[in-house]
């Protein structure tokens, strides 16, 4: 579950007027989880209800505004890189970006900031091309010694920890895993012998 707040101290506005702005947020975001009550949990997530939250600050009272809503397991469309997803699923995704603000608007509800930064985009997706997908053997144990080479990323997430060369460290401790490898699987994550070599991540 996910708590939303809308503290005026931290909202942004356009017009200086913090409060206003919590406020209208708050209101128009309330009134529309209600009116779209059958299309929480597709469209948007589902909506727990608004509460206040009573505080005191150096002896005075503070009063915040906050919803409950249901936790979407993904990232926010602007910190995926596009190039990681098909062209298919780059379609899959503004059908349903399309088919989801066409659905609000049929509703009489305008999204008034539809942009990348405010499309969650879950990680548990169904590859909408299986055929795609299928070329890179899900769900069948692969030799570490494919996917995390050097060369195909993974290591680099974990560069500060890393200060040894990472390939040949990989070799030794997978080695009895290289006679797993099956020639398909060469051929879709080749290894070649400058990639023993790379010895810095960037
Ligand atoms: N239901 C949710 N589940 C998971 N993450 C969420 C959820 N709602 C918001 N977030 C995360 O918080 C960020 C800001 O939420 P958002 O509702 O867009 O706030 P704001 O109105 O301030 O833009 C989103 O980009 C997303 O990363
Ligand atoms: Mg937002």
């Amino acid at each position: 579950m996910v708590a939303k707040f809308y503290d005026p101290l931290y909202h942004d506005c356009d017009d200086g007027n913090r409060f206003r702005a919590a406020g209208y947020d708050y209101s128009h975001e309330c009134a529309s989880y209600k009116r779209l009550s059958e299309l929480q949990g597709s469209v948007l997530p589902r909506f727990f209800g608004s509460y206040t939250f009573k505080t005191k600050i150096d002896g005075h009272p503070r009063q915040i505004c906050l919803i409950l809503i249901e936790r979407v397991n993904g990232l926010p469309m602007s910190r995926l890189e596009p190039k990681i997803f098909s062209k298919e699923e780059r379609q899959d995704i503004m059908r349903q970006i399309i088919d989801g603000e066409s659905a609000l608007y049929a509703k009489d509800i305008r999204h008034e900031d539809l942009c990348p930064r405010n499309i969650l985009i879950e990680r548990s997706r169904n590859p909408s091309n299986s055929a795609e997908e299928s070329q890179w053997f899900p769900g069948v144990p692969i030799s570490p010694l494919l996917r995390w080479n050097i060369y195909y990323g993974y290591p680099n997430s974990f560069e500060d920890w890393i200060d040894w060369p990472w390939q040949r460290w990989l070799e030794v401790q997978y080695k009895e895993t290289e006679s797993t490898i099956t020639s398909e699987q060469r051929q879709r994550w080749p290894v070649y012998d400058w990639m023993l070599e790379i010895t810095s991540f960037s």
